[in-house]
Order: C-alpha cells, then sequence, then structure tokens
C-alpha cells in the first residue's frame, strides 16, 4: 500500500495572481497520489521578534504549529531583488525558533523559483537553500527548477498553457516525491 506523505507547500508571493502561486497549485494537481500537497498560507504571520521566544503570537504559533505537522516542504517562489521575498523568509525565521525547537529540522524539502525574467529567481532559488543548509532540511537538488518568462506560462484560468512547463514540473514532482520517500527512510 502507498504510503501518502503530508507535504507543506509554501508560496513565497502574497500576490492574488502571482506566478509563483499559479505553478505550486499546478505542481499540487500533477503531484502523484503518494503526496498529499497543501498549501500553508503565512500572510497573516507577525514580524519575528526574538522577545516572542517563551510565547508566540497566535498566528505565528498556528503556522509553525502547520509546519510541525508537515513531514516535507516544498517552497514556490518568486525573487525580490535577487533574494527570498521578505514574508517568505519571515516564516521561516518564525517556524525556526525558539532555538533547538526548529520545525523545519530533518524535512525534506524542494525549490522552484519563479519569475517573468529569463534569470529565473536563480538567486532566491539559492538563498533559500543557503538557509535551509542551516535549518537542515535535506533539499532535492536535479532536477533543479527555475521557472522563467513565467508571464507567459499560463492561460487566462491560471492554468499551464505550455506543454513544456507542464511535463518539466510533473518530471519534478516525481523526483521530489522519491526524494521525499528516502530521506524520509533514512
Ligand atoms: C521583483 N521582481 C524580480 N524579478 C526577478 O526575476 N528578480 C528580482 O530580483 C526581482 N525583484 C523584485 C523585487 C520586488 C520588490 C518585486 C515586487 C518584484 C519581479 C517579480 O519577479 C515579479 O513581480 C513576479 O511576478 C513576482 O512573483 P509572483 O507574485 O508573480 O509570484
Amino acid at each position: 500500500m502507498t504510503t501518502v506523505r503530508k507535504v507543506a507547500v509554501l508560496v513565497g508571493s502574497l500576490r492574488k495572481e502571482s506566478f509563483s502561486l499559479k505553478t505550486a497549485k499546478a505542481v499540487i494537481g500533477l503531484a502523484p497520489p503518494e503526496l498529499a500537497m497543501e498549501i500553508v498560507d503565512f500572510a497573516d504571520v507577525p514580524l519575528f521578534n526574538q522577545d516572542w521566544e517563551a510565547a508566540m503570537p497566535p498566528a505565528a504559533a498556528a503556522f509553525k504549529a502547520r509546519i510541525a505537522a508537515a513531514e516535507a516542504v516544498l517552497f514556490v517562489t518568486p525573487e525580490y531583488n535577487r533574494s527570498v521575498p521578505g514574508a517568505l523568509k519571515n516564516a521561516i525565521d518564525v517556524a525556526s525558533r525558539p532555538y533547538g525547537q526548529s520545525a523545519w529540522s530533518g524535512k525534506p524539502g524542494g525549490v522552484i523559483s519563479v519569475s517573468p525574467g529569463a534569470i529565473s529567481g536563480f538567486g532566491a532559488n539559492h538563498h533559500l537553500r543557503q538557509s535551509m543548509v542551516f535549518l537542515d532540511v535535506p533539499m532535492l537538488q536535479q532536477p533543479e527548477a527555475y521557472i522563467g518568462n513565467a508571464h507567459k506560462l499560463f492561460d487566462a484560468n491560471g492554468a499551464i498553457a505550455s506543454d513544456d512547463t507542464r511535463q518539466f514540473l510533473q518530471n519534478f514532482v516525481q523526483a521530489y516525491a522519491r526524494w521525499v520517500e528516502r530521506n524520509l527512510a533514512r
């Protein structure tokens, strides 16, 4: 019998018509049955303050609990100024504290960067990987996923309009599923 793994999907953009959100939804639709993927929203998570360490505000604690309950994580993010958008970095920081009680540790991870530009969010993708090294999140290395020209990839309903991109994301999510299983088995 297939074991279904619970995956928290974090979308780095808060924008309603976000290409990253459309990409995340497409990936969820293409995922194999062994992945139960759910977008975990962090729009209402307040800015991290180390003074909270005794007790987090409820929205921060609720977000951290959702990460803690997931078995794996997938980031789908744009690049802001060649790095990770602040809201996503804040969410990562919130769920990482207090020190020694990170919700991220050991969860297999992956990242898809998304941009209308040709560099395809490379800077955000790799800055995110840098934080994940410290947070002990083993990140899928291959295939890398840099989705460029994002403004040309979706139809009016937000569905993927490019067969190549659909096929690429399908291959990616299948490799990600194998990565999750292999790393959870360790
Ligand atoms: C951007 N954008 C951008 N794009 C990029 O490829 N590299 C970058 O460094 C930046 N920097 C940047 C900073 C800020 C503050 C904004 C608002 C935007 C453009 C960005 O890729 C574009 O707005 C995307 O559409 C944002 O992703 P979503 O919201 O569509 O997922």
